[in-house]
């Protein structure tokens, strides 16, 4: 997978291996960059030197690998060393909601800090944390007055990586963006991306306040495409129109496009609901209102309630039913726990007085860490024994493939929810399950006491 630039490649700082620092170190030096990584956490310096990936990623176990053999990665609890030497310093730190919804910044600051102290060299700093517009003018404002000395540029370069397939869209992106203000700065990404850029993917060039707000507008919009067809979807629930239908021939419009179109329990995740927020007090900040993204998060919250309501729907009294969840992770092939709707639903659940099983093939420690409540299971079935209802939680092909004869015999009510539409509403009443899916006919919710024959 490794390749030399054939210019010996440039050298790499990044500052913050999270999940953007880390895919994005391991990627720079499999296109044959020299990378070194640092980050203020110990432990994981620590198992990064010994070369244990810090999450689960797909592919990234073989790039660490592969980076530290070829001599190209490396890293440290130092920051002077990602720094001293570098030609470019990402910036990938975390930039978590305050109390308000604003972005909190002082990670971004500190790394600034970090390399007017430490750069000896004339070096371009890439934002890649999701800041606000006018965050790379702080930062140049602050690295010229600590190093009126030095050349160091700041520039824009935000990342569109999905976790669960971060590895891949780092290393063949679908776009890369930089909003830079010189051509000495832009001369020096053209340089980084050239290696990624070979398949006839072009760099798009704009100034920096484009760059930082085309990610903002990015997510966001993205974010109102899974709220609008969850919307779409209570309306279906309430008419008897099939929403995976309803999506499918809207996504056939290529001015809609299909993607983002999937109905369910709403998006979580460490960007969405925390760039929604951001973005909009930012557009607040300016004056301006933008009551369209709060409404986003509206709808976000009502998916979750949509499936809790068809939990309780189901199972009439909660309080000291089982109910299993598959799925906890905020979607499938990652660990990633932040704003997870299954956990949202658990939480919801456990204070009914719910008992709450939850399977995960990856997510297990995390949610020991985040809530312990949970009874964790080995498997799909484990979990599924005596519950009174199967939540499917995440869009995972493997519970797609469950069997649903077996499930039935476990369970200890026939009910499953399933907030992914993933399984043939026919096929699992043909098992014998009440089946509930997202905007489907047979998951309209009727008042309690109608004739079951009007629920199907
Ligand atoms: C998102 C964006 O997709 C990336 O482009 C961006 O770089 C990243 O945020 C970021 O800002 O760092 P990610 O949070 O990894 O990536 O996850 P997505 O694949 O976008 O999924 C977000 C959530 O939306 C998940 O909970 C998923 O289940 C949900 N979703 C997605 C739906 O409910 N329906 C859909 O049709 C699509």
């Amino acid at each position: 997978m490794g390749r030399d630039n054939g210019k010996g490649g440039l050298r790499v700082g990044v500052i913050g291996t999270g999940h953007v620092g880390l895919v994005t170190s391991v990627a720079m030096a499999a296109m044959g960059h020299r990378v070194t990584g640092t980050d203020l956490d110990a432990e994981r310096i620590d198992q990064l030197q010994r070369g244990m990936p810090p999450f689960a990623e797909p592919m990234l176990p073989e790039l660490l690998d592969e980076g530290r053999a070829s001599g190209r990665l490396s890293f440290s609890l130092d920051a002077a060393s990602a720094i001293q030497d570098a030609d470019v310093v990402f910036i990938c730190v975390g930039t978590p909601p305050r109390a308000s919804g604003k972005a909190n910044l002082i990670a971004v600051e500190r790394s600034a800090i970090e390399v007017a102290r430490h750069a000896t060299n004339p070096v371009v700093v890439a934002e890649k944390s999701t800041v606000p517009t006018g965050t790379a003018q702080r930062l140049r404002a602050l690295l010229r007055s600590q190093r009126p000395d030095l050349r160091i540029e700041v520039v824009s370069n935000p990342e569109f990586l999905r976790e669960g397939r971060a590895v891949a869209d780092a290393m063949q992106p679908d776009r890369i963006l930089v909003g830079a203000e010189t051509e000495w700065a832009f001369e020096r990404m053209r340089r980084l991306y050239e290696p990624f850029a070979a398949g006839g993917r072009s760099i798009i060039e704009t100034d920096i306040a484009t760059a930082e707000l085309a990610k903002y507008a990015s997510n966001a919009f993205l974010a109102m495409k899974v709220s609008f067809i969850n919307a779409v979807a209570r309306v279906c629930e309430r008419s008897g129109a099939d929403v995976l239908s309803v999506a499918q021939i809207m996504g056939s419009d290529p001015r809609i496009g299909p993607a983002f179109l999937r109905a369910g329990m709403g998006y979580g995740g460490s960007c969405f609901p925390k760039d929604l927020l951001a973005f909009e007090q930012f557009a607040n900040g300016l004056g301006y209102e933008f009551p369209l993204l709060r409404e986003i998060a509206r709808l976000n919250d009502e998916a979750l309630e949509a499936a809790y309501q068809k939990v309780e729907d189901a199972l009439w009294v909660l309080e000291d039913k089982r109910v299993a969840l598959l799925g906890l992770a905020f979607k499938p092939g990652t660990d990633d726990v932040r704003f997870s709707p299954a956990l949202a639903l658990a939480r919801r659940l456990l204070r009914e007085g719910v008992r709450v099983v939850g399977f995960d093939p990856l997510a297990a420690t995390a949610v020991k860490a985040e809530l312990p409540e949970i009874e964790l299971a080995t498997d799909p079935y484990e979990a599924a024994a005596e519950a009174h209802c199967l939540v499917l939680c995440t869009e995972s092909e493997d519970f797609a493939a469950l069997d649903l004869d077996r499930l039935r015999d476990l369970l200890a009510q026939p009910v499953i929810v399933d907030g992914r539409n993933l399984l043939d509403p026919a096929r699992a009443e043909a098992a014998g399950l009440s089946y509930y899916g997202v905007g489907r006919p047979a998951g309209v919710l009727v008042p309690r006491g109608d004739d079951d024959e009007e629920r199907s």
